[in-house]
């Protein structure tokens, strides 16, 4: 018999170093849900990836000096580094400039063009002249570049465009009787009544402004824009349009596109559209999550400066502990917030005292009363009955939980057969019948009976804290999980030896490591905001400085470089000289700052040509390593110009 196949993607990542753990929290949550499909017996296809082209990286690229390839290599390499780290048993990781992808998405684009859906017109927009970037309505605020402030004018630019109303009328009757395909349900409203019924605007695909994206095969001047581009990995990942189109065939159309709600739109009514125009079956459906929010109820997101690294607390508290919080501490479908307050007492309490002491206890008490030796269970009593009942209910629980990508649902099914172990404990007082040899067969059946149902939360932990599952395995020497063991309560071999192992979550002192995670949390911030200062360099002699000529200029003119955030162009005069400086202080200085101002100039410093301009010296400026805050050396009284500075 053939599998039954379940296909899960995540979104395809923007590489930006240091993934916050609210990013993380859709990759755990899919892999959650990936490995529990592989434990009930599914073939999975788990996908995961980077969404590498645009503006923005070709510009970083640039400001750093290396190419935009080999800018996102780096980074790409530290997010696969951190799914690892995470446990993410991803089956494939695809890269949007990965040749394959780019040439199937250069075939699908060719066809929607061929087929007319796809169709050349003009952008329409403000445009920056200095600066040549285009700006909607509502970025540029009163008519101003909101990059560099001057004044911007109406500018069409020759643009490719998607028809998507011409599919509205169709994507709207398949929502509405589709009620499973956007999830969760209050999400499918909006998406109807706030984009779908008022009417769609055909969506602008490619760019001419810059060069970093999949070209436009038939009009070389265009990249294909970031959407289509984007949102087809989850089709050419399989193959699509490619040679080998095998797993094409297996697994599309997805399960679940499992993503955030901020990029929902773009899954539930453009993703459709190109879908449907290409002829292809839509996904079964798109899950929406909520955010991760800090305390305060502010989105945890990297321009906030507000982010929680999950590097700093896997190396505090083990990767189980982030999982489980991000599994269970957040309901599924609507925002949740992390505190190191929650998240660390939820791992006290849930993790070491619920389920550490439980295995910890269960283990001693086996080696102390039976040399280590899992007992044969013998006369079963009522109250072992009710525990047993407990654990045989409890698969089915999580399965359905599951179905319904209900996460901390599932969660909350394992830790009721947990905490009822653990009054079984208190109930059967073990440590009493261990004092009374009469009593050795009864301590014998409850022994036994810990293990099981140990065994049995061990696999059904296994595909959500799947490190503790191993660890629970290893001390219980239990050596394969199954879920068909879940069946019924005798998994356990009597007459295995038990290995009583480390204690899997130490006891957390909660106060003191309250005030270490936040002084952590606080420090990352920090460090994000604050580089540390650079190492003072090679000492030199007062020949080697006198060779430096540093002169008072007074700035004339200043403009905005073209592409570019951080140059500004300036003319200075240098005693009646007129000199022009290409200077990295645009972060901090607006072009009308500078103009009469007094300056520092290295005057001896051999021109160089900077984006096509002459730059004739250096302006000296105190800067952060990564001149997030910069600020020029500037005189306060005035001075001839052409006056030494030593
Ligand atoms: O959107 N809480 O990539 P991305 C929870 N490249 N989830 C969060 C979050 C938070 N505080 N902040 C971000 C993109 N996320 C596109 C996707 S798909 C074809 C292209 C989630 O790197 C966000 O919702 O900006 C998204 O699901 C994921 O992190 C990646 O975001
Ligand atoms: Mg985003």
């Amino acid at each position: 018999m053939t599998k039954k196949t379940y296909y899960i993607t995540t979104p395809i990542y923007y590489p930006s170093a240091n993934l916050h753990i609210g990013n993380t929290y859709t990759t755990v949550a899919a892999d959650a849900i990936a490995r529990f499909k592989r434990l009930i017996g599914y073939d999975v296809m788990f996908l995961v990836g980077t969404d590498e082209h645009g503006q923005k990286i070709q510009t970083i690229a640039e400001e750093k000096g290396v190419t935009p390839k080999a800018y996102v290599d780096e980074i790409v390499a530290g997010i696969q580094n951190l799914w690892e780290m995470m446990d993410i048993s991803y089956d494939k990781f695809i890269r949007t400039t990965d040749d394959y992808h780019k040439k199937a998405v250069q075939k699908l684009f060719k066809q929607l063009y061929d087929q007319g859906d796809i169709y050349k017109g003009s952008y329409e927009g403000w445009y920056c002249t200095p600066c040549e970037s285009f700006w909607t309505e509502t970025q540029a605020v009163d008519g101003k570049c909101p990059d560099c402030g001057r004044p911007v004018e109406k500018a069409k630019e020759e643009a490719y465009f998607f028809k998507m109303s011409k599919y509205a009328d169709r994507l709207i009757a398949y929502i509405e009787s589709h009620p499973e395909f956007i999830q969760p349900e209050s999400r499918k409203n909006e998406m109807l009544n706030n984009f779908l019924r008022p009417g769609l605007q055909d969506l602008c695909v490619s760019r001419t402004t810059f060069n970093w994206g999949i070209p436009v095969e038939f009009d070389p001047g265009h990249v294909i824009y970031v959407w289509v581009d984007a949102l087809s990995n989850y089709i050419t990942a399989l193959g699509y349009n490619g040679e080998d189109t095998s797993l094409y065939e297996k697994f599309w159309p997805a399960d679940v596109h499992l993503i955030g709600k901020d990029i929902l739109r773009f899954h539930t009514i453009y993703w459709p559209i190109m879908l449907m125009a290409l002829e292809l079956p839509l996904p079964k459906q798109v899950f929406g999550h909520g955010w991760l929010l800090v305390d305060g109820g502010v989105r945890m997101a990297k321009s906030r400066g507000n982010v929680v690294d999950p590097v700093v607390l896997v190396n505090h508290f083990g990767v189980d502990a982030v999982r489980y919080y991000l599994l269970h501490e957040i309901p599924f479908g609507s925002d949740g917030i992390f505190t190191s307050e929650i998240f660390i007492k939820k791992t006290n309490s849930d993790l070491a005292n619920d389920l550490g002491n439980l295995l910890s206890r269960t283990v001693t008490m086996i080696e102390k009363y039976f040399d280590g030796v899992i007992p044969v269970p013998k006369d079963i009593a009522d109250v072992d009955n009710e525990l047993i009942e407990i654990a045989l209910a409890a698969p089915g629980k999580v399965e359905k939980a599951i179905d319904e990508l209900k996460i901390p649902e599932a969660l909350d099914h394992v830790w009721a057969l947990i905490r009822r172990t653990n009054k079984y404990i208190d109930e059967t007082t073990p440590w009493i019948l261990g004092k009374d040899d009469s009593q050795k067969g009864r301590l014998g059946t409850v022994l036994y009976n810990l293990a099981e149902s140990l065994r049995m939360t061990s696999v059904l932990i296994s595909a959500f804290l799947p490190t503790t599952s191993g660890k629970i395995n290893a001390q219980l020497n239990v050596d394969k999980i199954t879920w068909d063991s879940l069946s019924s309560f005798n998994g356990t071999s009597a007459g295995t030896k038990v290995n009583k192992g480390e204690v899997m979550f130490p006891r957390i002192d909660v106060e003191a490591k309250i005030e270490e995670l936040n002084k952590l949390v606080e420090e990352t911030r920090k460090a994000a905001q604050k580089p540390t200062m650079e190492p003072v360099k090679e000492e030199i002699t007062i020949e080697d400085f006198e060779k430096i000529d540093m002169r008072v200029v007074k700035v004339l003119e200043c403009l905005p470089m073209k592409k570019s955030k951080k140059l500004l162009k300036l003319k200075v005069d240098l005693g009646g000289e007129i000199r022009q400086v290409v200077s990295g202080i645009a972060q901090n200085y607006k072009p009308e700052d500078l103009i009469g101002k007094y300056v520092v100039l290295v005057a001896n410093l051999k021109p160089v040509t900077l984006r096509g301009e002459l730059s004739q010296g250096m302006i000296i400026a105190a800067a952060t390593p990564d001149d997030s805050k910069l600020f020029a050396v500037s005189i306060p009284g005035e001075l001839p110009t052409g006056s030494t500075v030593r």
